[in-house]
């Protein structure tokens, strides 16, 4: 028999293995000062390209007093209780109806988290009959939704649309004997390659299949198609996407989710949403300021505008200078490097302590043995500066990576020092 404790401490997980040497540095990094393109990061001021603040809405004047002013009129303990017994509130009820308007669907229901909201979200919607058929390199929050199904699940190879039509065929053959039904569920962009799910190739399938789909757009929404109403608008499919996800937590800059689509699944949704049901509801100025962000969102395009000539410029500009940026076609830039782990340790060391940049670095097992992503997040709040003076940094340590310079230091030594 083995205490539990013991196990956990003998076992901290793939995350947690490296603690000692990188907490406060490569993990739980504190960036302090003002949400912009330059925060201070160990009393230093950098240049930051980690944040999903896409629409530059973090610290927008209007958004500040917003949250402020609700803050100041509602506190946050408002509204008590949750949704269903005591925690509804007319702007609970007006933010959904903006956003159902936004994304073109008839009705909406808010999500305290989007995590927690993805997870219940299928919980509630299927049971031990159905059949989930979902993108391999799909975000966490479904990975761990699906984990929970009682029924079948079959993985599709990742935006792979002949392969997700084999396993429809593989669900069909199964429903028919169940009696239940089939839920696809996919991303509208990728939040690590910037890649866009297929989403008008996967909505053609239903002409062949019965089966319903479900989009997490955390990345899409704000800043993809003409409106900002997310990928579905961009494929100009938004109609065939059955459930429209999105948290608040990247274009809006805020905490929640939404979840949209027909009025009678909203209903359905709002009696039976474990997540929503036993938990309190998002407090007031939460929602106050939501409401205001997809305002903003709404009314001046010239944010995502910002937003698109920054990500041109930068993902145009790097590959200008030979970098691999993969296949991305939103805004997450990766950049691709050969390398080992130790060598993006260090890379990333110099190129924030010699450089100023503050970016996130991605190695195996994300991506795969000798790959290093360095991924950046354009947003609205960068200027045209800031991608000229990344692109030279970019450039020096990849001749420094070519040049071995970075491998054959000692991590922790550095660090230290640093
Ligand atoms: C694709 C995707 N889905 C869901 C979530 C979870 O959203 P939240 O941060 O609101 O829990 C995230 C991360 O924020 C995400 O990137």
């Amino acid at each position: 028999m083995k205490d539990i404790f013991v196990k956990l401490q003998e076992n901290m997980g793939p995350l947690g293995r490296h603690h000692k040497e990188a907490h406060g540095y490569f993990t739980f990094p504190k960036l302090e000062g003002e949400i912009s393109n330059r925060m201070v990061f160990r009393g230093k001021e950098k240049l930051v390209w980690s944040l999903n603040n896409y629409l530059g809405l973090a610290n927008h004047p209007e958004v500040r007093k917003a949250d402020a002013d609700a803050s100041a009129q509602y506190g946050l303990a408002l509204p008590m209780g949750a949704r269903m017994m005591s925690g509804n509130s007319n702007n609970h009820e007006q933010l959904e109806a903006d956003l159902a308007s936004f994304v073109h669907k008839e009705d909406c229901v808010l999500l305290n988290f989007g995590y927690q909201g993805v997870v219940s979200i299928i919980d509630a919607v299927v049971d031990r009959h159905d059949v989930i058929v979902y993108d391999a390199e799909s975000h966490a929050c479904i990975i761990d939704g699906v984990r929970l199904h009682a029924g079948k699940r079959f993985v599709f190879a990742h935006n792979n649309v002949e392969n997700l039509e084999k396993q429809l065929q593989r669900a069909n053959r199964l429903v028919a004997q169940t009696g239940g039904g089939i839920l696809v569920i996919t991303e509208g962009v990728f939040g690590m390659s910037g890649s866009q799910g297929k989403l008008r190739e996967i909505i053609e399938l239903k002409q062949k299949y019965n089966f319903r789909l479900f989009v997490d757009d955390a990345h899409g929404f704000g800043t993809m198609g003409k409106t900002g109403a997310g990928t579905g608008e961009e494929q100009n499919c938004q109609d065939g996407i059955d459930l429209y996800f999105s948290t608040f937590a990247k274009s809006m800059a805020l905490i929640g989710a939404f979840v949209a689509g027909p009025k009678s699944i909203m209903d359905f949704l709002r009696y039976n949403l474990r997540s929503q049901i036993f938990a309190k509801s998002l407090p007031m100025p939460l929602v106050v300021g939501a409401i205001k962000r997809l305002e903003l969102l709404r009314t001046k395009p010239e944010l995502k505008d910002k937003l698109w000539t920054i990500v041109k410029a930068l993902q145009g500009g790097l590959k200008e200078a030979g970098f691999n940026i993969g296949i991305t076609t939103t805004p997450v830039t990766p950049v691709l490097l050969n390398g080992t782990v130790e060598e993006a340790t260090h890379l990333t060391l110099d190129l924030r302590e010699n450089y100023d940049i503050f970016c996130s670095i991605v190695v195996y097992p994300v991506v795969p043995r000798g790959v290093i992503m360095l991924r950046l997040i354009p947003t609205a709040a960068h200027t045209l500066e800031d991608v000229a003076e990344t692109i030279e940094a970019f450039k020096s340590i990849q001749s420094k990576l070519k040049n071995g310079e970075y491998a054959h230091k000692n991590v922790i030594a550095t660090l230290q020092e640093a």
